[in-house]
C-alpha cells in the first residue's frame, strides 16, 4: 500500500510540474528578468548620448540587443552583456549610472569619444569587470573611490581627461590590477602610499598631472613593475634609493618635476633598465654606464 501511495504522490507532483511548465510557456512573467534589465540599462545609456553620425541608431528594440553594434553577449549566458565597446563612436554626453546594472560586464571601452561629466560611482558595482578604458574624453570629475570595488579589474585607463582631485587610496586594494593609467589629467595631492600594495601592477602611468610631495620609497616594493612614469608633475624631494629594488623595470621616467639630490647608485643596478628620463629636475651628478634617454 505504501508503494502505491508513493507512486501516486509522484504522479501527482510530476503532473503539477508539467502543468506549471506549460503555464509558464503560455504566460511568461512580466519584464522583471535580468535580460530585460540589461536592455533597459543600454537604452538608458543611449538616452543620455548624442552621436554625430547616428552610430547608436540601431540600438532599438527592433532587434535583440546582443546584435547591436559594440555589444557582445556571453557564451555561457548568451543573453547577458559581457562587453560594451564603443571607441571612436563620436558619442557626446554623460555616462549613465545605469551601466552599473550590467552585472555580467567584463569589458567597458568608451575611449576616444566626447564624454563629459563624471565617472559614475555605480561602475563600482561591476564585480566582473576586467577592462575599463575611458581614455581621451572630457570627463571632469574626481576618480570615484568605489571603482576599487571592481575587484577583478586588470586594466584601468582613465588617461587624457580632465579628472581632478586626489588619486583615491582605495585603488591600492585592487589585487588584479596590471595596468593603471591616469596620465594627462589634473590629478593633485600626493601619490597614495597604498599604490605600493598593488601585487599585480606592471604598468603605472601617472605622468602629466599635478601630483606633489615626495615619491613614496614604498614604490620600491612593486617588484613586478616594468614601466614607472611620473614625469611632468610637481614631485619634490630625492629619488628614493629603494627604486633600485625594481629589478624588472624597463623604463623609468621622472623628468619635469622638482626632484633634488643625486640619482641613487642603486638605480644603475637595475639590469633590465632600458631607458631613464630624468631631465628638467634639480638633480646633481650623473652615473653613466647605462643608456640615458634625455629626450621625451
Ligand atoms: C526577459 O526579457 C527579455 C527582453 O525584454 C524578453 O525577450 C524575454 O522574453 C524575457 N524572459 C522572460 C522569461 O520573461
Ligand atoms: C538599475 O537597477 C536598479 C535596481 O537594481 C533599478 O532600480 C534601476 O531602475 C535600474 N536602472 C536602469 C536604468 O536600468
Ligand atoms: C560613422 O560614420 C563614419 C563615416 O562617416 C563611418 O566610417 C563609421 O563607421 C560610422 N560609425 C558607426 C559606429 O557607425
Ligand atoms: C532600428 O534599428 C534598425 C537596425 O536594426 C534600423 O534599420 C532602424 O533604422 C532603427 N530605427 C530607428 C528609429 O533608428
Ligand atoms: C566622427 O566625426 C568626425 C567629424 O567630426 C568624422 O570625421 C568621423 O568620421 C566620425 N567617426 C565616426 C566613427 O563616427
Ligand atoms: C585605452 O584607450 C587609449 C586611447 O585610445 C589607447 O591608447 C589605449 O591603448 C587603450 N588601452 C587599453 C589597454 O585598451
Ligand atoms: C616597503 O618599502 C618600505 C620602504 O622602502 C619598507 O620600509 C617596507 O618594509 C616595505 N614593505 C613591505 C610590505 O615590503
Ligand atoms: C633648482 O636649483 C636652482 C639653483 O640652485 C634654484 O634656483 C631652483 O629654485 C631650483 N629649482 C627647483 C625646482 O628646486
Ligand atoms: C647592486 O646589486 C648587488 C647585487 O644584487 C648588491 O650587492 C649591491 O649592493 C647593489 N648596489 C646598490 C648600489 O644597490
Amino acid at each position: 500500500m505504501a508503494v502505491v501511495g508513493a507512486s501516486a504522490t509522484c504522479f501527482f507532483l510530476l503532473s503539477s510540474w508539467l502543468c506549471l511548465c506549460s503555464n509558464a510557456r503560455l504566460s511568461p512573467p512580466p519584464e522583471s528578468n535580468a535580460t530585460a534589465a540589461d536592455e533597459l540599462a543600454l537604452l538608458s545609456f543611449k538616452s543620455l548620448l548624442n552621436s554625430f553620425n547616428g552610430s547608436l541608431d540601431s540600438w532599438n528594440t527592433s532587434s535583440h540587443f546582443c546584435s547591436w553594434p559594440g555589444i557582445a553577449c556571453g557564451h555561457r549566458h548568451p543573453d547577458r552583456v559581457v562587453a560594451l565597446r564603443v571607441p571612436e563612436f563620436n558619442l557626446s554626453g554623460r555616462i549613465s549610472p545605469s551601466l552599473g546594472n550590467l552585472s555580467f560586464l567584463r569589458e567597458l571601452d568608451l575611449r576616444d569619444n566626447l564624454l563629459i561629466g563624471e565617472i559614475p560611482p555605480e561602475l563600482g558595482r561591476l564585480g566582473r569587470l576586467e577592462l575599463l578604458n575611458l581614455s581621451t574624453n572630457a570627463l571632469v570629475s574626481g576618480i570615484p573611490p568605489a571603482i576599487a570595488e571592481c575587484a577583478n579589474l586588470v586594466i584601468l585607463v582613465l588617461s587624457k581627461n580632465q579628472l581632478h582631485g586626489e588619486i583615491p587610496a582605495s585603488l591600492g586594494a585592487m589585487e588584479n590590477l596590471y595596468i593603471l593609467d591616469l596620465q594627462e589629467n589634473h590629478l593633485s595631492g600626493e601619490i597614495p602610499l597604498s599604490l605600493a600594495n598593488l601585487p599585480s601592477i606592471e604598468y603605472l602611468f601617472l605622468y602629466s598631472n599635478m601630483l606633489s610631495g615626495e615619491i613614496p620609497p614604498e614604490l620600491g616594493n612593486l617588484t613586478g613593475l616594468r614601466h614607472l612614469d611620473l614625469m611632468d608633475n610637481m614631485l619634490s624631494g630625492a629619488i628614493p634609493s629603494s627604486l633600485g629594488k625594481l629589478s624588472n623595470l624597463i623604463w623609468l621616467s621622472l623628468g619635469y618635476n622638482s626632484l633634488i639630490g643625486e640619482i641613487p647608485a642603486s638605480i644603475w643596478n637595475i639590469s633590465n633598465l632600458w631607458g631613464i628620463n630624468i631631465q628638467w629636475n634639480n638633480l646633481t651628478g650623473c652615473h653613466s654606464g647605462k643608456r640615458v634617454q634625455q629626450a621625451r
